[in-house]
């Protein structure tokens, strides 16, 4: 019975071949699936289920009242059920697990004695998931792997640069048959977003990154090199800007002589490029007696490269010396010139009792430096003081010593003396 029953089947299938117009069923890779079919039910239910693939394969079978593995496809071996307590109502629905990319194409449903035949095809998607992006030097990448259909990648880049930036993109299919996708675009030294997005006809993921200038700390009064180098070209035209709102004109540089009729008075003897460097491509700028006024992004610009180079600019000037001193009962520490703000705390040895009573001021002078002074009440003991100043930029401590014999002795001396 069950022989003729196959054959009548294979009869039966190979009659059709392709079905236009099947219902889809989209699937998600890995996932299960309902491959929804119906019929009139009648006593002694047959119901197949057959993947139309050129030669038909066998996905499910049910008779005698009970599923039917044995002429089932190895591919999908455990993956397959129907709703057994609905097939009396002429439910024949199909429920595929951990779907794959082979499980993709047109699916027949059969039910015996009823007609007509029912297809469905099955399309699977793997949709786009975690996009990484990041920055190595001056090229950011962005990464995402295991989607199907074939995915693309767009870059999006705001402030929008003026041309077109160098970018390779490699799509990569696993043995699975899902697809990895990887690309890579040169930047701008500018403060930029970069946005990558992946996405297929189901849908996209865009993962956005920002990219700040190439930033160079300099020291407040000395000299600072802000770099740039240019793809040499005859009749070599420079300019530095500092992009201040409004554009400043930090230093020009064409007919092969710098051109200072236009420079900002802020910055009059105190840039040099490097002459005999220029023809090298080298357009780096040397800025003397850097103050705090100096700081923020500097362009710098070429003309016939692209794009235009930026940097940012920042200054410090560090903790220098720290004072220390005793007088009667009070220690006293001060540090002047500072930048960025710093902040001044106070270690004792050994650690005392209770909090001291200890004020700290900072003033700003004209220059936008900080000065530090703080006081510490002490207590009558042989003691070691620790004041240290620091910003985030580094610390500088300075120790003194009480003692209490001589503190005593010098006591008595002032006493002494003050009789005389
Ligand atoms: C068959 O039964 C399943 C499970 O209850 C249900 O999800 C599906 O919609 C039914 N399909 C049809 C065609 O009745
Ligand atoms: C980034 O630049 C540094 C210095 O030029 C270089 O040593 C390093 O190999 C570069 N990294 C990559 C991933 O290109
Ligand atoms: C990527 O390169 C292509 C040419 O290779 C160019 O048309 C496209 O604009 C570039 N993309 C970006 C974001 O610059
Ligand atoms: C330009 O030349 C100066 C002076 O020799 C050098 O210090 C700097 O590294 C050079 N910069 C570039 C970008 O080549
Ligand atoms: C230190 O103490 C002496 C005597 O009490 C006093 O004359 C002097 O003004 C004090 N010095 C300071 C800086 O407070
Ligand atoms: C300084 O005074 C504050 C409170 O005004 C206190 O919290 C702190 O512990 C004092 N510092 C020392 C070293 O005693």
């Amino acid at each position: 019975m069950t022989v003729s029953l196959l054959v009548q089947t294979v009869v039966l299938l190979t009659a059709v071949d392709l079905v236009q117009g099947a219902p889809q069923v989209v699937c998600v890779f890995g996932g299960s699936c309902l491959l929804p079919c119906s019929f009139q039910p009648k006593s002694n239910t047959v119901l197949h289920w057959v993947k139309k693939n050129g030669k038909d394969v066998n996905v499910h079978s049910y008779y005698e009242d009970q599923d039917q593995p044995k002429y089932q496809d190895p591919l999908y071996k455990g993956r397959t059920s129907l709703f057994p307590d609905q097939i009396s109502g002429g439910n024949a629905s199909l429920r595929l697990a951990r779907v794959d990319l082979q499980d993709q194409g047109t699916y027949l449903c059969y039910a015996r004695g009823d007609s007509p035949d029912k297809y469905i095809t099955l399309t699977v998607r793997a949709p786009v998931g975690t996009v990484d992006i990041m920055l190595v030097n001056d090229t950011v990448t962005c990464k995402s792997g295991g989607i199907y259909p074939r995915p693309e990648l767009t870059w999006s880049i705001s402030p929008r640069p003026a041309t077109a930036l160098q970018n390779t993109t490699v799509v990569h299919e696993d043995d699975q048959g899902l697809y990895d996708i990887s690309g890579s675009l040169r930047t701008v030294y500018t403060e930029s977003v970069y946005s990558c997005s992946v996405q297929n006809e189901h849908g996209a993921r865009t993962a956005t990154m920002r990219q700040n200038p190439p930033q160079v700390d300099c020291v407040f009064g000395g000299s600072c090199l802000l770099p740039c180098s240019f793809q040499p070209k005859s009749n070599t035209v420079l300019h530095w800007v500092k992009k201040n709102g409004k554009d400043v004109n930090v230093h020009s540089y064409y007919y092969d002589q710098d051109q200072p009729k236009y420079q900002d008075p802020l910055y009059k003897g105190r840039t040099s490029l490097f002459p005999d460097q220029i023809s090298g491509g080298n357009a780096s700028l040397r800025l003397a007696r850097v103050d705090l006024q100096d700081q923020g992004t500097y362009m710098c610009y070429a003309r016939g490269n692209s794009p235009d180079k930026y940097v940012t600019l920042t200054v410090r000037a560090p903790v220098g010396t720290v004072d220390i001193m005793l007088v009667n009962d009070t220690v006293t520490c001060k540090s002047g010139g500072i930048y960025p703000r710093p902040e001044l705390t106070w270690s004792i040895s050994p650690h005392p009792a209770t909090a001291l009573q200890n004020t700290t001021e900072v003033h700003e002078d004209d220059q936008g430096l900080y000065d530090v002074s703080g006081s510490l009440r002490t207590v009558y003991t042989e003691s070691v003081y620790s004041c240290s100043v620091q910003n985030e930029h580094g610390a500088r401590t300075a120790t003194m010593r009480q003692n209490r014999k001589y503190f005593n002795i010098y006591g008595n001396r002032q006493k002494c003396k003050s009789k005389v």
